[in-house]
């Protein structure tokens, strides 16, 4: 069995984090650090148990917008390592290079052969420089993941480092029977979770989930954007009503229950405002991202209020609930008794075990 805790030893965070990282340190906007100007606080950040934000809008932005690359959270990388549990001599995939930290510790397992695909050219090109600096030579690819490597396959180790609303089929089949791929699972409602499937010989693979996972999403799968106010004058017959469940029991829901909203509504995708104290008013949105039809809805909590103005157009609302209630039927169980299984045409979503799917 590997000794995780001493390849972390072996292969330091800080030799792969670059001269300037953003961090969440706090209320307000990201913190920019900069080695050159402050390296004590550089190595403190470094050494934090955070993710390190090291690019915006793949490459546009500077400390601002979607964060499109990150050295991961440290304690996120060794639990996707150890779930990954490469053996000696592994042929291992993994989906978005990044800073190429996980590259280097693979790399650095015994035996074991790491290809390793970014779709961002720069990202790529600065992991090359600073794996040859550390002394590690896994394959480096710049590709979109999403189509795997195929000249390298069969793999018995796929580890996406990036987040999948679905599994791309190209990692499924480049994984020889019995092989393994974790990756974070995004669904879209809420929170991610953390995906483990072993490869089948059938071509299907088959897993459980073991934990929640806010990664960044793989660039192909990122979901359309926009604010709220722009579904709104999407349209739709827009029907005014009220609601007695809080929305904040479905936004700080756990994230077993966003997986269950987002298994028996297909597309759906969430939004979420607070007012600060003392007024504590929020308002949670919803919209269906893949239907036709525009649905979208909006629930309004106001303290004290004992129902919430409902506005929507469709029955996106209805079914969100339902799914919601249907989770707290069950017992409310936590994510580790949900699994996924992965055939050519589907995914479905379990519970306990593949034959009762959600
Ligand atoms: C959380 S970062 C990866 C962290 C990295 N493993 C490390 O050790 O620093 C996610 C990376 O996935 C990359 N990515 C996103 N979509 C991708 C795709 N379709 N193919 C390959 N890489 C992708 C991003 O550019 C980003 O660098």
């Amino acid at each position: 069995m590997t000794d995780w805790d001493e390849v972390f030893r072996r292969v330091p965070r800080s030799l792969f984090a670059p001269p300037v990282v953003w961090a969440d340190l706090g209320p307000g906007p990201w913190t920019r650090v900069d080695r050159d100007a402050d390296p004590g606080r550089w190595d403190e950040v470094v050494a934090l148990d955070r993710p390190l934000i090291v690019q915006f809008e793949d490459g546009r932005a500077e400390g601002e917008g979607l964060a499109t690359s990150s050295l991961s959270m440290p304690t996120m990388v060794a639990e996707f390592l150890r779930l990954l549990d490469p053996l000696p001599h592994d042929r291992v995939l993994e989906i978005g290079t990044g800073s190429g930290w996980t590259a280097a510790l693979l790399s650095s397992l015994p035996g074991v052969h790491v290809t390793s695909v970014e779709v961002d050219p720069d990202m790529a090109a600065q992991a090359a420089g600073r794996l040859k600096t550390a002394g590690f030579a896994p394959r480096l690819v710049v590709g979109d993941g999403s189509e795997g490597w195929r000249q390298g396959a069969p793999y018995d180790r796929v580890h996406a480092t990036c987040a999948v609303s679905s599994v791309p089929r190209a990692w499924v089949e480049q994984t020889r029977p019995g092989g393994v791929i974790v990756a974070p699972y995004a669904p879209g409602f809420g929170f991610g979770t953390v995906l483990r499937l072993d490869v089948l010989p059938d071509g299907t693979a088959v897993g459980r989930f073991h934990g929640s996972a806010d990664y960044m999403l793989l660039r192909a799968q990122r979901p359309a954007g926009g604010r709220p106010r722009a579904w709104v004058d999407a349209g739709g017959d827009v029907t005014v009503s009220e609601t007695r469940l809080d929305p904040r029991s479905i936004r700080y829901a756990p994230v077993a229950a966003d997986l269950v909203i987002a298994a028996r509504v297909p597309g759906v995708v969430s939004r979420f405002y607070e007012d600060a104290e003392p007024t504590g008013e929020a308002t949670l949105w919803i919209l269906d991202a893949q239907g036709p039809g525009g649905a979208w809805a909006s629930v309004d909590y106001v303290p004290g209020d004992e129902a919430y103005r409902l506005e929507q157009a469709g029955d996106l609302w209805d079914r969100v609930e339902d799914a919601y209630v249907q989770w707290l039927k069950w017992g409310s169980p936590d994510i580790t008794r949900f699994g996924l299984t992965v055939t050519p045409d589907a995914h479905t979503v379990w519970l306990d075990t593949p034959a009762t799917p959600v």
